[in-house]
């Protein structure tokens, strides 16, 4: 310690005695100088925007795969190489979507099509798409059990608020009440005693970036925090990172223990400084249907004095009934200290038709950084709970009719059924020699990995020929499906046809080689490359989703 300060002190006097006898510098000239680097470096740090790191890549592997695209970009014919891949990858992207593209209209017709005339084309439609989601091989996307009469009698209920507007609470006063009932339903699923304190919003994502501009806003305004950040699980949902981007939050990753495939609590109390606004677990995630140690979490949070967001989008109405079965997750909900705020999706394991979250806060003030208004505008004062401006009642109409159609006790009995069947399919596929079950999922989504040399992307592969529509995991390569009534009934089928591609495999390993290095993009069955050149291509996908 003393050889260090000796040192600086010595290197100090060196640089001012050379600076002064060359430039005639005295003290007051350093001071000046130092203050002025300070500002300029400052400006740098603030102004210069780098270009962005994928969240899990190294950052050596980012500044590789940088220097490596920007140098072969100076190659003679690279470049136009490179725009001639990009074609083909959206042509390719298109031409598949195209399969599935009928009728196209590009203008409003002069005079209105007549109803039978677009009946045809919704019974073309829905004949062709129902083969698709209700072929019970799916993973996740549909989630009610096949049960007419209530998607009838819902189908019926909601129809009555397609038009309504309840951002005009004065004249929907039933979609109004159906939104307050909604939220107070479900925060008392969660814990919340009294008043229920929180927002409906259209889906997980929505209710996720909400809580975490309620933790920005709130620790910028009781805490001063400018240069936030928040620690997650690696395996914390992409509405996340989406929320970091968008809200300018540095992400700090939290490891994944590789055994337990939850979140390492070592890891993520290293990443904790004073400007980290919160953190957050999962009951369970996505990639691995695993449940974070959400009681340690809380208590860390608690400690820190910080937020603690429980992200149960997925599995909300799952563990919330099973207690009611025996089932013990541990507390996972605002009984919990720790727990600031909580998402839970009512068109996932809730079954309400699509475009239905809530996300519950433990205190009215930390929902009201979430809400937004301004008392100035020309339009008049303006104030809006969610991202929404004008909205359709129809989000509320759907989670209360389903919540209150269905009943606890049966929602307590669907639960059993999604919890039993994911215990089965891990157990059923732990026996399978060459693949190994990410942790020990017990909730409703199981994800496999290989134990040897059997590259899964190309089991994928072959699941999907066999009509299977699941999700590819990366870090470390799997599959994952998640659990519904829809694909219950298949799942034996499942388990047969993975024992199936493994044999197909191991009798061609030549042939499965290229597929391998495929993983599928989110909710399709859509091929990307590898993620480290993904990002492109996920853009030129979505270029071709918005294309006719
Ligand atoms: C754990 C988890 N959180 C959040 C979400 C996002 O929900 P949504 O797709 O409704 O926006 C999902 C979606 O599957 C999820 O699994």
């Amino acid at each position: 310690m003393y050889q260090t300060i000796d040192f600086l002190n010595q290197a100090y006097k060196q640089i001012k005695s050379s600076l002064q006898c060359q430039m005639q510098i005295d003290e007051f000239d350093i001071i000046f100088l130092g203050f002025f680097l300070t500002i300029i470096f400052n400006f740098f740090l603030n102004h210069i925007r780098l270009p962005r790191r994928e969240y899990n890549q190294s950052y050596w592997s980012f500044v590789k795969s940088k220097v490596f695209l920007g140098l072969i970009n100076y190659c003679p014919g690279v470049s136009q190489f490179l725009e001639k891949k990009k074609v083909e990858a959206l042509k390719s992207f298109s031409n598949s979507l195209e399969k599935q593209t009928a009728n196209k209209t590009f203008k409003i017709p002069e005079n209105g099509m007549g109803y039978d005339k677009i009946n045809e084309r919704l019974r073309n439609w829905i004949d062709r798409d129902s083969k698709n989601y209700n072929s019970g091989k799916v993973s996740g996307s549909l989630y009610v059990q096949n049960d007419e009469k209530l998607i009838e009698e819902c189908q019926e209920f909601t129809k009555n608020f397609i038009y309504s507007n309840p951002m005009h609470a004065d004249l929907w006063p039933a979609s109004r009440q159906l939104e307050a009932e909604v939220i107070k339903i479900t925060g008392e699923l969660f814990g919340q005693d009294k008043e229920g304190i929180g927002m409906l919003t259209t889906g997980g994502t929505e209710s996720i970036l909400l809580a975490i501009l309620a933790y920005r806003n709130w620790a910028e305004s009781e805490k001063g925090i400018t240069q936030p950040n928040m620690v997650i699980p690696e395996t914390a949902h992409a509405a996340f990172y989406r929320a970091g981007e968008y809200f300018k939050i540095e992400i700090r990753v939290a490891k994944v223990n590789q055994k337990t495939f939850t979140v390492d609590l070592k890891d993520l109390k290293s990443h904790i400084n004073s400007n980290t606004i919160c953190i957050v677990g999962s009951i369970p995630n996505f990639p691995y249907g695993t449940k974070d140690p959400i009681e340690e979490l809380a208590a860390i949070a608690k400690k820190k004095k910080i937020g603690f967001h429980v992200d149960a989008c997925l599995g909300g109405f799952i563990v919330a009934f099973a207690k009611e079965k025996g089932m013990n997750y541990g507390k996972f909900d605002f009984t919990l200290d720790g727990v600031t705020s909580l998402s839970c999706d009512q068109h996932k394991h809730g079954l309400a038709p699509k475009g239905a979250s809530t996300i519950l806060f433990k205190t009215r003030q930390l929902r009201q950084y979430a809400f937004f208004s301004t008392a100035t505008w020309s339009g008049g004062a303006y104030a809006v709970p969610t991202t929404q401006g004008s909205k359709s009642g129809i989000g509320a109409a759907g989670a209360w009719f389903t919540m209150l159609a269905i009943g606890r006790k049966k929602y307590t009995e669907l639960s059993k059924s999604i919890i039993n069947a994911t215990i089965q399919l891990a157990k059923q596929i732990n026996e399978i020699p060459e693949l190994e079950v990410c942790g020990q999922p017990n909730i409703n989504c199981v994800c496999f990995k290989s134990k040897i040399n059997i590259n899964v992307y190309s089991i994928h592969q072959i699941l999907t020929q066999k009509g299977w529509n699941i999700n590819t995991t990366q870090n470390p390569p799997g599959i994952h499906i998640s659990v519904t009534h829809q694909n219950i009934p298949n799942l034996k089928l499942y388990v047969q046809d993975i024992k199936e591609a493994i044999q197909e495999i191991k009798a061609n390993p030549s042939k499965y080689k290229k597929g391998g290095e495929m993983g599928a993009l989110y909710g399709t069955t859509q091929k990307i490359p590898n993620s480290k050149f993904a990002g492109n291509a996920l853009k030129l996908y979505l270029d071709s989703v918005l294309k006719l």
